[in-house]
């Protein structure tokens, strides 16, 4: 019988699509995938660093398999990789001692070396080399959910940027980019295996350049959806930096027809004074143009973005200033959080007097304001028809599918039983509420 394994993941889809990639490099040793921890020889820990709650998270499990590995299963294999396994490196055996192996997100591809090391020489085995190439595994490796219709691809690895409070740089690296012919190659693949969707990663995937010809990122749009046409219908990708986008980008993802008509476009704060000593480089009206000339280029482009509310000197004006710009660009969604230092940061070493209840208020009127600013946007399409991709089942109701528009909004709609995921159907929106939109399929053809 077969070793089994099971990976537990938190953070960004990076991470998610990381950890295809080690469930691909295990199956290729002949391991298989076990339904929980439980029940594994060896279970993965795939972590995010980003912010100390999400740094916590994976302390309950810690603690569980420990218990597991000294009451039951003296033989559990526990490794610690992601974000959190390069920024703790050694310090994590000597917290958890049943924690054999850890590394960071470029060690990645040494998961088969380093548990033959591990059986060899016993443990713990620590590799958290931040010069490591990981962009070498092909994405093929992935072990993707086929019932799922989108599949990512990584395009680059690492983060070049200094923003005053993010550990990210630390944990993935310097910018590498994957060559356009390997990433055309994947496109190809992926076609060929029928995934309707694709998604392009990377921390900053705007700055993604041809390492071999300097061609930017508007040149890959076009060229991905070329490889892909006919077979991949959808094209989006995550995560953009304002700074990076440039009218070539915005050209192509007005001219291309299978780029989604939806932009996620972290502004972090409506404020020039906060953007400054966050080291973003841009300020309000550099963010506000940016999103005219999108809507200008894009006119039903939908944005997302994510806020941090209360960075160390953040004012009560500073944060009405982001109250404001949630008013003016008016976003599909909002992603924010309280500031949470991280340690080696530059801005964890300002000094913060500000009381964490007063950011938390913050942080609830802006979620609040954000939610009647989206129930508005939602109950204005009521009567629209959308082109939906159907995901799966319905979250709330099995009985019912879901699917996503091109804008990335999920809407639930009744259907017959064997429509399933990757399939296209037309939908009128018939209720909305502030985070959904439920629908009713219409025939093709009709209005
Ligand atoms: N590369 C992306 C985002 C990376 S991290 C970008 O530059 O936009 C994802 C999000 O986590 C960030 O957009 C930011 O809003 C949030 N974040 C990062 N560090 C944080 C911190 N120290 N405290 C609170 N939120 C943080
Ligand atoms: Fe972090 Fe800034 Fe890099 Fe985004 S661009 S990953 S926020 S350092
Ligand atoms: Fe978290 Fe690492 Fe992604 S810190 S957000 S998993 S890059």
């Amino acid at each position: 019988m077969s070793r089994l394994y099971h990976v537990l993941t938190w953070g960004c889809q990076m991470n998610e699509h990381d950890s295809e990639k080690l469930a691909g490099l295990l199956e290729g040793l002949g391991w298989s995938e076990a339904p929980d921890p439980e029940n594994a020889d060896l279970v993965l820990l795939n972590t995010c660093a980003v912010r100390e709650k999400a740094e916590e998270k994976v302390h309950g499990m810690l603690d569980r398999l420990g218990h597991l590995q000294r009451t039951s299963r003296p033989d559990l294999l526990v490794a610690f990789c992601g974000c959190v396994g390069q920024l703790r490196g050694e310090e994590i055996p000597r917290r958890w001692p049943f924690v054999q192996l850890v590394f960071g997100p470029r060690n990645l591809p040494d998961l088969p070396a380093m548990l033959a090391e591990l059986a060899r020489d016993g443990g713990p085995v620590v590799r958290t080399d931040l010069s490591a190439n990981n962009l070498r595994l092909p994405g093929t490796l992935a072990r993707r959910d086929p019932e799922r219709p989108k599949a990512w691809i990584t395009i680059m690895e690492g983060c070049d940027k200094s923003c005053a409070y993010c550990i990210v740089p630390r944990t993935r690296g310097r910018e590498e980019y994957r060559s356009l012919d390997d990433i055309l190659a994947e496109v190809r693949l992926l076609a060929e295996e029928g995934f309707p969707e694709i998604e392009l990663l990377g921390q900053n995937v705007n700055a993604w350049r041809d390492p071999a010809t300097g061609a930017g990122f508007d040149v890959l749009l076009r060229r991905v959806a070329e490889e892909g046409r006919g077979a991949v219908r959808r094209i989006r990708f995550a995560t953009s930096h304002p700074v990076h986008l440039s009218s070539a980008i915005v050209r192509a993802m007005a001219e291309v027809p299978e780029v989604c008509d939806a932009l996620h476009l972290p502004v972090q704060s409506g404020s020039s004074r906060v953007l400054r000593a966050m080291r973003r480089g841009y300020d309000r009206e550099g963010y506000l143009r940016k999103v005219g000339e999108l809507r200008e280029a894009i006119p039903g482009i939908a944005l997302s973005t994510d806020v941090i509310v209360g960075f160390p000197g953040e004012t009560g004006e500073d944060f009405e200033e982001t109250m404001t710009l949630l008013e003016t660009v008016g976003f599909e969604q909002v992603f924010s959080f309280v500031y949470s230092p991280r340690p080696g940061t530059p801005a964890a070493e300002i000094e913060d007097p500000e009381p964490r209840e007063r950011k938390v208020e913050r942080l609830m009127r802006l979620q609040e304001r954000q939610k009647e600013l989206q129930l508005a946007r939602n109950r204005s399409l009521v009567g629209r028809v959308f082109e939906i991709l159907v995901e799966g089942k319905a979250r709330r109701d099995s009985t019912e599918w879901a699917g996503r528009t091109t804008t990335n909004r999920v809407v639930n709609f009744p259907g017959p039983p064997d429509l399933g995921p990757g399939r296209f159907v037309r939908v009128e929106i018939t209720d909305a509420g502030p985070h959904s939109l439920r629908g009713r399929i219409v025939p093709e053809g009709a209005a």
